[in-house]
């Protein structure tokens, strides 16, 4: 009997350029706050120094780990760069890429995300690939026509030949709602999110059915459940608030949720 995928769903913390040794606690108070989760899977982004401790404490609970960005070539004289492979050998199985202060910082431009994910799906990782518009953009009226284009360059048509779409995690993450605690309308999300599923969908065939596309832009507990009740919203990519297990876990918890309701 042929079975039907469901779109799966995530909550994924990115913990930026924070955490220290000690923070390995924060992890294991968030895998005790998801141990009876079901429906949603949990990840979070230690900067690299972490990956391996983080990784090693989360053996035998529900929380994966990923790196918060990886190398567009599988190994080579890339002083202070980190391979996919090497993420996966520290225990990753995540890769976030194309963050837009990835964009920022250090000027990635799509075509860069675009080879970064080949190695991401080399390496097998689950690669969690950020677009979004900058201020500028939303008030100009240009979020569909950037957030289209962002996805058509770093998510190439040629990735789907590989067979690795499967894995693929998408991220609508407005750049002005970043650490600003500002977020679009829930109607705005909607519209971003049907455009990005409606290109899934054209470009990718049933396999764009079932690729996850995750919200992040100052997701918290408060706007948690508004948010997971939009259309093509399976689940969120969180920054600030995965610093405390007590900030994130009401996110996962309102997934989770969300996700039993919809049944
Ligand atoms: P924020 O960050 O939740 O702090 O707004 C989100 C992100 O950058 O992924």
């Amino acid at each position: 009997m042929a079975t039907t995928r469901t779109t799966p769903a995530f909550v994924i913390g990115n913990w930026k350029m924070n955490g220290m040794k000690a923070s390995i606690s924060i992890a294991r108070e968030i895998a005790d706050g998801v141990a009876s989760v079901e429906k949603c899977a949990v990840a979070l982004c230690p900067p690299f120094t972490l990956i391996s401790a983080v990784a090693e404490a989360m053996v035998d609970t529900a929380v994966r780990i990923g790196g918060q960005d990886c190398h567009s070539d599988a190994i080579g004289a890339h002083t202070g760069d980190i391979s996919a492979a090497m993420l996966s050998d520290a225990g990753a199985r995540y890769v976030i890429l194309g963050h837009s202060e990835r964009r920022r910082d250090h000027r990635e431009k799509s075509a860069l995300i675009a080879a970064k994910l080949k190695q991401a799906a080399e390496a097998l990782l689950f690669p969690v690939v950020c677009i979004g518009e900058t201020e500028e953009e939303h008030d100009r009226g240009r979020t569909l026509s950037v957030v289209r284009r962002q996805l058509r360059d770093s998510v190439r048509d040629d990735f789907v030949l590989d067979a690795k779409i499967p894995n693929l995690i998408v991220a609508y993450e407005p750049v002005w709602a970043i650490g600003t605690g500002r977020t679009p309308t829930l109607a705005e999300i909607a519209v971003v999110h049907a455009a990005i599923r409606a290109q899934l969908k054209r470009r990718f065939g049933k396999a764009g059915r079932t690729i996850a596309i995750l919200y992040g832009g100052s997701v918290k507990a408060s706007n948690a459940a508004e948010i997971f009740g939009i259309p093509n919203v399976n689940g969120a990519l969180v920054g600030g608030a995965s610093l405390k297990a007590d900030d994130f876990l009401p996110i996962v918890q309102a997934l989770e949720r969300s996700l039993s309701q919809s049944q």
